[in-house]
């Protein structure tokens, strides 16, 4: 094993932290299995002199993050500070220096993938972000290289675990506020809550899906969406008298035209697997031409379960440069930059007479054929008899 590779990481939060801890408590074994040895000679944070719960060695961390992606010792890099400003440069710049990034930045694929894939095509660059859709779900590695020798139709899924944990608690009796307020002392939210109940994060990982799915440079801008924020109590009670529960659901599918894709509060009938999540619980279907449906369920949240998925990057990145293999473009990079645009999907759905607002789940919106008339006259919705 005469290959020996250096490792920096940006950002030891949540995610940062657990990462580290695995790659420096693991080492040997990770090693073995890489069959590529790695130091992990840097960790970026913003602030040095918070306190760290994590037994990491305090000579490994640095506040200056674009020396770290300049480091000559450092050949991946694992981004995990977040957002979409510092996060870009540093990748960029990583990236454009020939450096392998894993990320688990879904804001940041979502927004700028595809311009970041042909910067990683063209310098020969690794990028892997499977953390960034459901976590520990390994759905993007089902799509870009279990699928690769099918055609991805659609995909479906509850990817948000905020959303989930605030609408079991209004199921519960909670008012909206009440249970925002209880999902941030509980962690599972954050201080500043928008991107979660917007519909935003969930919208940024149904970009990403499409992304690698459909082979699209489709961002998160070009599909309609709305969140949980104007869902009452009064709701949740009367969906779930009628045996639904509300969830917010992200699906995105192939048709004529080009791609449909939306993310939207819908009424799940209280025996589909959407409505069957917990917490952090994400479910995610993907439709093949050839595989047909797949359901797939996880920890879509949380430091350990993502880095499981960032370690599987990190893993797959070593032996590659082990076997010194020329660096295979995920699915969407043959696609140039030109932005592809989504037509709503969800006019498809029935409606009830009961909930008039929301659009009640079939999964038959992801295989039925469509008929552009009906795409063009379906608003605001057929209305059911229930
Ligand atoms: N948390 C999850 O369950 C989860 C799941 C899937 C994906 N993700 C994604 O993973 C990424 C990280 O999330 P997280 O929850 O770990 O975030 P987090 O806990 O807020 O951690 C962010 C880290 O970035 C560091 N940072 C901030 N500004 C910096 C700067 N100027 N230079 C260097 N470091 C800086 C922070 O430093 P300090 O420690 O000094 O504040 C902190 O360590 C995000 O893209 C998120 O969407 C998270």
């Amino acid at each position: 094993m005469d290959i020996a590779v250096g490792i920096g990481i940006l950002g030891c939060g949540t995610v940062g932290t657990a990462v580290a801890t695995r790659l420096l408590e693991e080492r040997d074994a990770l090693i073995a299995r890489a069959g590529a040895s790695f130091t992990l000679h840097g960790i970026a944070i913003g602030n040095l002199t918070k306190p760290r719960e994590a037994a990491i060695a305090p000579s490994l961390f640095t506040d200056d993050a674009r020396a770290l992606v300049d480091d000559p010792r450092i050949d991946i890099i694992v981004e995990c500070i977040g957002g979409t400003t510092l996060a870009s440069e540093l990748v960029e710049s990583a990236l454009y220096s020939g450096r392998h990034v894993i990320s688990a930045n879904k804001d940041l694929l979502a927004t700028q993938g595809p311009r970041l894939h042909a910067l990683a095509s063209a310098r020969g660059s690794h990028l892997r972000y499977e953390a960034a859709v459901g976590s520990a779900i390994p759905v993007l590695r089902i799509l870009s290289e279990a699928l690769a020798g099918d055609r991805v139709e659609a995909v479906a899924g509850v990817l948000n675990g905020t959303c989930n944990f605030v609408l079991e608690a209004m199921e519960n009796g909670a008012s909206y506020a009440d249970a925002l307020a209880q999902a941030q002392a509980l962690g599972y939210a954050e201080a500043d809550p928008r991107n979660d109940v917007e519909g935003i994060d969930t919208t940024h990982k149904l970009a990403v899906l499409a992304q690698l799915g459909f082979g699209v440079p489709l961002t998160t801008s070009r599909i309609a969406s709305a969140g949980i924020a104007n869902i009452t109590q009064r709701d949740v009670a009367r969906a779930q008298m009628l045996d639904y529960h509300i969830r917010l659901v992200a699906a995105a599918r192939r048709t004529d035209e080009g791609i449909a894709a939306e993310v939207a509060p819908l009424l799940v009938h209280a025996s589909h697997p959407f409505a069957q999540l917990h917490g952090p619980e994400n479910a995610i279907t993907v439709i093949g031409r050839d595989s047909g449906a797949l359901l797939l369920r996880g920890q879509g949240a949380g430091g350990n379960a993502t880095a499981s998925a960032v370690l599987g990057d990190i893993i797959s990145t070593l032996r590659a440069i082990a076997e010194r293999r020329t660096f295979l473009p995920l699915r969407q990079r043959a696609h140039g930059l030109a932005q592809a645009h989504a037509t709503p999907l969800f006019d498809r759905l029935t409606r009830n007479r009961t909930l008039p607002r929301y659009a009640v789940w079939e999964d038959s919106i992801l295989t039925a054929p469509v008929s552009p008339l009906l795409v063009a006259h379906s608003r605001p919705g057929k209305e059911t008899l229930a």
